[in-house]
């Protein structure tokens, strides 16, 4: 698939998202460049819908680096919880952003909660310069249950705690190839991908 731009910046400082969307946009023919290689400072992140954040920190990525930007604004949303943490997911303890004690605060307040749903949901947003007024949007999700205790090593954030559906293992339990296949993010950057192959952006 060709682009009709040939660099893009990943608006993320979180290494986890970063191996995934490296992986994902890889067969690609384009400069693929972490914003922290090129300095971007942290961006805000104070709205309470994951596509505000989303937009802000692609906006943000743009405007710092006359490049376009990808970001991913994304978060585990539990049902019992009324959707918490949401789009707090990564400082759902502390604004030390600490995925270990993420999942500890997590396991703590659903100790007693018989109704384990979840989902994680991801919004990426790709603009093609600071202010696009068409930035290409796209979404995902990934259901799934909330476990009573930790499964598996790989991945971030709350993947030993949310178990895959469909293939019963934690996300922790499966290989980035599976994952990115299946995932919120994964479905996300398919649907994004598919719409800049009809656009010809
Ligand atoms: P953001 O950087 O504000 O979008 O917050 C993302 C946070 O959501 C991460 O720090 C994780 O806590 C959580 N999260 C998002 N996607 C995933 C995932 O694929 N696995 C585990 N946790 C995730």
């Amino acid at each position: 698939m060709a682009l009709a731009f040939n660099k893009l910046v990943i608006a993320t400082g979180n290494q986890g998202k970063l191996r995934e969307i490296q992986h994902i946009l890889a067969p690609l023919q384009i400069e693929i460049i972490p914003q922290t290689s090129l300095n971007v400072p942290d961006c805000a992140e104070p709205f309470c819908t994951f596509i505000e954040n989303a937009l802000a920190k692609a906006r943000h990525a743009s405007k710092h680096t006359g490049l376009p930007a990808l970001a991913d604004d994304s978060g585990l949303c539990v049902d019992a919880l009324q959707g918490a943490p949401g789009v707090l997911s990564a400082r759902y303890a502390g604004e030390s952003k600490s995925d270990e004690n993420n999942n500890h605060k997590l396991l703590q307040v659903m100790q007693n909660e018989s109704n384990r749903h979840a989902h994680f949901y991801c919004v990426m947003v790709l603009v093609r310069h600071e202010h696009d007024p068409e930035p290409i949007i796209a979404e995902g999700q990934w259901a799934g249950e909330i476990l009573h205790e930790y499964r598996g090593t790989d991945g971030f954030g709350y993947d030993p705690l949310f178990l895959d559906d469909k293939t019963g293992k934690t996300v922790a339990e499966l290989p980035l190839e599976i994952k990115s296949r299946i995932s919120h993010r994964g479905h996300a950057m398919a649907k994004l991908l598919h719409k800049l192959e009809r656009l010809g952006a």
